[in-house]
């Protein structure tokens, strides 16, 4: 195992009417920026029941943070905060609207042009170069990122998405009421799963280091998405089922997991592209990479794959080989009973599109990419052929 520190200062409120709790956590003097999306939240009744919670406190609202959140819509934000002395964000929606947020209370005293912010790449923002950050609080409405309790963030910019990365912009507090999901679209939860799955694979199938406790840990992650993918997606009010995949999606990447392992990640960086050029749903983008990804770097990846096919699949028959193909196999077919596809084609990508993903990666540096940097954009393509 390798070294590590480890410190995540989010404190989680989980559970039903768990909201209240936020009253005690915010300053009863502060002047609250309430951030959401497209409009789920204010139609849910969300909003106004946040607003209840409070209570005297003034309240200023920004909607409108789309899906895979660009970079002009937040410096709109920007501005209410700089004009209307903000103390306080909370954020009230999934990723996009909690990785949004992140990104506006690093921009607001920033000491520099805020695009710059986008240049670090997984080099964390620190407080040389920010004044000084407002806290964020959060109430999740979509299990998937894990945003609510780690330190990242990644936002669209001149076709591309950046991955920003802070622990200044770790939320004070989350609220994971899983009831607030239950109004998601079948296959916004599906996605959530997906995403769920791929984040605790990138750190877990990559090569041993005898880090038995996060192992064992990655796997229960990845046995329960399996376990409760179906009833999370098919009955949305399933309350034990959502309330499983909300903590499963948390701890799949609020850095539990991560501590002294390798991790790969080319999956999310590859995905990342196929969302700025054809606006497939960052879900979807994995299920169509990491089974692929999987299949081409089956000696890289041999001993964790063989790990990964006898314990959460229970695969004992066979020799290595089969082993793995069938483990690839059943990832495949998980994520197809979930209702989401895993090929480029059926995303009505064509085949010579491929090129252009292969040079947006390597426009964006991304030419030595997952746990060993032996994914060169020769083999991107060839992933990404393989994922036709
Ligand atoms: O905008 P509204 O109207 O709220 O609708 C949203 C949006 O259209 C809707 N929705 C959310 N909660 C709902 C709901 N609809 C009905 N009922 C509810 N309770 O769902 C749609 C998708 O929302 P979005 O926030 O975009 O989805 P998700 O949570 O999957 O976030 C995706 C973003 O997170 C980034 C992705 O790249 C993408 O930009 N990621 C962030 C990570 C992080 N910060 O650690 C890691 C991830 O790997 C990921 O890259
Ligand atoms: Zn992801």
């Amino acid at each position: 195992m390798y070294n590590f520190s480890f410190h995540n200062p989010t404190t989680i409120l989980f559970g039903k009417d768990q909201l209240n709790g936020i009253e005690g956590l915010i300053p009863a003097d502060a002047k609250v920026l309430i951030t959401y999306g497209g409009g789920s939240a204010k139609r849910s009744g969300l909003i106004d029941k946040v607003k209840t919670v409070l209570g005297n406190r003034k309240v200023v609202e920004f909607a409108g943070i789309e899906p895979n959140p660009h970079y002009e819509t937040l410096m709109k934000a920007v501005e209410v905060i700089r004009n209307e002395g903000i103390d306080f964000l909370l954020a009230v929606g999934g990723g996009s609207v909690i990785d949004g947020t992140k990104f506006i209370t690093l921009a607001s005293f920033y000491k520099g042009d805020a695009t710059e912010l986008l240049k670090h790449g997984f080099t964390p923002i620190t407080s040389d170069t920010v004044e000084k950050v407002l806290p964020i609080g959060v109430v999740l409405t979509l299990p998937a990122t894990g945003s609510e309790m780690n330190n990242g963030a990644v936002i669209s910019y001149d076709h591309g998405k950046y991955p920003v990365m802070s622990n200044l912009a770790y939320p004070k507090f989350s609220v994971l009421d899983p009831v607030y999901t239950f109004t998601l679209p079948a296959i916004q939860v599906a996605n959530g799963v997906v995403d769920a799955f791929v984040h605790t694979a990138e750190q877990y199938i990559t090569y041993p280091v005898d880090a038995r406790v996060q192992d064992r840990m990655a796997e229960g992650i990845l046995k329960t998405l399996i376990e409760i993918g179906a009833t999370t997606v098919t009955e949305p009010e399933n309350y034990d089922a959502r309330a499983n995949h909300v903590w499963a999606a948390t701890m799949a990447l609020n850095g539990i997991i991560a501590v002294g392992v390798p991790q790969d990640w080319a999956t999310h960086m590859i995905g990342h592209e196929l969302t700025a050029m054809f606006g497939i749903d960052h879900g979807q983008t994995l299920a169509i990479v990491y089974p692929a990804l999987m299949a081409e770097m089956k000696e890289q990846k041999g001993a964790k794959l063989l790990q990964y096919a006898e314990r959460v699949w229970d695969i004992t028959e066979g020799n290595d080989d089969e082993r793995i193909d069938k483990a690839i196999a059943k990832t495949s077919e998980f994520f197809e009973s979930l209702g989401i596809k895993t090929h480029l084609s059926e995303y009505g990508v064509r085949a010579e599109q491929v090129a252009d993903v292969v040079a947006q990666l390597e426009a964006h540096g991304m030419t030595a990419l997952s746990e060993t940097g032996k994914i060169t954009l020769e083999v991107s393509r060839k992933i990404l052929e393989r994922a036709f």
